[in-house]
């Protein structure tokens, strides 16, 4: 019996073909998939901090409002992704409590600050950029809820991606103290967008097991490589340089070689100990405390409902 539904799992992924909510999966597949579709939902939620920082503060009416649009969309990314995840037999209150305890991970590269409004651009432009050479695939993972969602959310990043591109060309083009400013951003967040793509493939303990799921479609490094080869022609385009001394085209390989990346910087980030974990989570707990009303308030009211309605 589990032989056959154990085949049937293997000919679906095999087959190019979804796996949906209903369908037997094994269990290792069912908590990874959980485990990548909540870190996916935490880290858009958390992914709002860094930008909320320069609603008030945006120099333009412009700028401000296509920067509360960004915002608002990650918060829709992570109800998509928590909603993904919630087929899976995971519930969002525990998602969220995983969250705010810290046991689950979200992305490393939100536990960065964002000192000026250049880093708004360099979100948009290095870290919506990653976001997409990440995203693009997953469109075709074999979980069907999870391939669905991303494709409404590739479509928003590539705006986000846009507006961030378009902040740093503006600057970097304008006064010599916007292009300084343009380029201290660009140096502070190109490694940490690195490295967003997870540790190298020699160091991934779930990478295999995910390709051969079909949850991945390319390993850590080819999309890190993707994104770097897309890049270096972008920064040139800008006037801004990557801060990488060793990036230079090798044509043997077609690709761009690049210089080491600081994974002790990644391993402590991920441990807690970036610059920011410990603010972006005290945030998002006092942010859930104060909306416990609004929970408590919503369910009340769905129970007067429901009280009406069999009466
Ligand atoms: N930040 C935090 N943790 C990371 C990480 C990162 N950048 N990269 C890897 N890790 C963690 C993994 O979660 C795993 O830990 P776990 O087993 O406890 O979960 C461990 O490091 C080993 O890494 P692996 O490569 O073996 O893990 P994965 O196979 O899960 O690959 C991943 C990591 C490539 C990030 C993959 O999980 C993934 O593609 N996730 C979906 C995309 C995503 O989450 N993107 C994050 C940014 S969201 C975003 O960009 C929003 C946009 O609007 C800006």
């Amino acid at each position: 019996e589990l032989d056959d539904l154990q085949e049937r799992f293997d000919a679906t992924i095999a087959a190019e073909q979804r796996i949906e909510p209903r369908d037997w999966m094994p269990e290792a597949y069912r908590r990874t998939l959980i485990r990548q579709i909540g870190q996916h939902a935490h880290s858009e939620i958390i992914g709002m901090q860094p930008e909320g920082n320069w609603i008030t503060r945006a120099p333009s009416l412009k700028r401000k409002s296509i920067l509360m649009a960004k915002v608002q969309d990650e918060a829709g990314h992570g109800l998509y992704l928590y909603s993904a995840a919630e087929t899976l037999g995971i519930d969002r209150t525990t998602m969220t409590e995983q969250l705010i305890d810290g046991t689950a991970k979200y992305s490393s590269i939100f536990n960065y600050p964002t000192p000026t409004w250049a880093d708004m651009g360099a979100i948009g432009w290095l870290v919506d950029g990653a976001a997409i050479c990440n995203q693009v695939p997953l469109c075709r993972a074999s979980y069907g809820p999870y391939g669905r969602a991303m494709v409404r959310i590739c479509k928003e990043e590539s705006f986000h991606q846009r507006q961030g591109f378009e902040i740093l060309y503006e600057l970097s083009h304008g006064t010599p103290a916007q292009h300084r400013m343009a380029q201290e951003a660009v140096d502070r967040w190109w490694w940490p967008a690195l490295m967003m793509f997870g540790p190298p493939d020699a160091d991934s303990p779930n990478t295999a097991q995910s390709m051969e799921w079909k949850i991945k479609r390319f390993t850590n490094d080819e999309l890190r490589q993707r994104f770097i080869d897309m890049s270096v022609p972008q920064a040139e385009v800008l006037g801004l340089a990557l801060p990488d001394p060793d990036l230079r085209w090798n044509e043997a390989t077609g690709h761009y070689d690049s210089g080491e990346i600081d994974w002790t910087e990644f391993t402590e980030v991920l441990k807690g100990r970036g610059p920011c974990n410990a603010l972006r989570v005290s945030n998002r707990r006092r942010a859930h405390e104060g909306g416990a009303w609004v929970r408590e308030a919503a369910a009340a009211y769905a129970q007067k409902q429901a009280a009406r309605a069999a009466a």
